[in-house]
């Protein structure tokens, strides 16, 4: 049966499960928005984002959609069915009753934007004004796998009003050195308030029955609290990692791989109060594989721990960024099939493999991976 016939079923548990069915992102008309509050704080005096903003250029564009479109192939190749999003105009005046911004950001990460836990699809509310208005990218395939699948969910958490309120005002000076943001980070000092739930989807790591969540500068305790009231039947957990100065996002930070195993970057440790959930649960937690890259792409928002954001296509295979040798060589070492991708031409436009992808089907159901909470 070709991909394309796989019938809609909504349907993922886990990062890990055979996956049948994935949302692949588009560059098309991808920007750099103009500052905002919750993007300053990201973006170091010496970035080469500062003060950039506007459409990305049509050959980075083109260069990006190539990547993006070979991901596809091979997700197609091992019997994975692909739909791609419907962009907008991103390069336009946007605004709401309570504010106004000059452009939209694009929709090459799904992840970002859309959670799926078990058969509920569920938009974000997202943390940037950027970005309120990207659920509209994936709307039409939501519609549809709504109308294919009758026991999919579709839900949309609150949309925040995303006030002055929402960030806390000149929550980082120019001049602040790296280790006064880690201090902050380690307070658990992030650039947003507690005004009213927040959580972009990247921020949630589902193992079955819980939830793994990062809070930081972009998902705060009321998103948290949010998720945990809206799937009662889940144990939802916040979790920190204190050595990221700004931490946007679990999967460049933690990542788990297959039952019982997590890599989780060296950098950005999780404290061993938190650990010890996962350790008492029989979960190994190892370092993961040096980035072979000193520097992100140019005009690339992440780090170079994109290398541990990889996705699993089962629990023996994995597709990881053809550059990262050290990553791929960990990988092997683990016992994996790793199929390297080229992406990093990907990178500037919202992230890695994990980033550029959303699940809609993984076989296998709720499972209990931690029965000592
Ligand atoms: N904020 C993360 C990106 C996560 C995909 C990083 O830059 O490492």
């Amino acid at each position: 049966m070709a991909v394309t016939e796989i019938k809609t079923v909504v349907n993922s548990w886990n990062e890990w499960d055979p996956l049948k069915h994935i949302i692949v992102g588009r560059a098309d008309g991808c920007c750099i928005p103009p500052s905002e509050p919750a993007s300053d704080p990201k973006i170091p005096a010496d970035s080469d984002m500062r003060g950039v903003h506007g459409p990305r250029s049509a050959e980075a564009v083109e260069k990006a959609n190539a990547q993006l479109d070979n991901l596809t192939k091979i997700l197609e190749q091992h019997g994975v069915r692909v739909d791609r999003p419907d962009p907008i105009d991103f390069n336009q005046d946007i605004g709401t009753p309570d504010w106004q911004h000059g452009s939209m950001f694009g929709c090459q990460p799904p992840r970002d934007v859309i959670l799926t836990v078990g058969s509920e699809m569920l938009e974000a509310t997202m943390s940037y004004r950027s970005r309120w208005f990207e659920y509209l990218c994936y709307r039409p395939l939501l519609q549809r796998f709504y109308d294919e699948d009758p026991k999919m969910r579709h839900e949309a958490a609150p949309k925040p009003r995303l006030t002055d309120a929402s960030y806390k005002a000149n929550y980082l000076s120019d001049d602040i050195t790296i280790d006064e943001r880690l201090e902050m980070v380690s307070r658990k000092d992030f650039v947003t308030t507690e005004e009213e739930p927040l959580f972009d989807a990247a921020d949630c790591l589902r193992f079955g029955k819980d939830l793994v969540v990062q809070h930081g500068f972009t998902t705060n305790l009321k998103g948290i609290d949010w998720l945990q009231r809206h799937f009662p039947g889940l144990r939802v957990h916040a979790v920190n990692f204190p050595g990221d100065p700004y931490p946007i996002h679990i999967d460049a930070t933690f990542t788990p791989l297959r039952p019982g195993l997590i890599i989780n970057n060296p950098e950005r440790r999780l404290p061993d109060e938190q650990r010890s959930f996962f350790q008492r649960n029989g979960w190994e937690i190892v370092n993961a594989a040096r980035p072979a890259h000193n520097e992100p792409p140019p005009l690339c928002y992440s780090s170079v721990w994109l290398s541990m954001n990889v996705l699993m296509i089962d629990e023996k295979t994995v597709c990881a960024e053809a550059s990262e040798v050290h990553q791929l060589d960990q990988l092997d070492s683990f016992g994996f099939n790793v199929i390297p991708i080229p992406f990093r031409d990907s990178y500037p436009f919202g992230g890695g493999l994990h980033c550029a992808t959303t699940d809609v089907y993984r076989e296998g159901d709720c499972q209990d991976y931690f029965p000592k909470q």
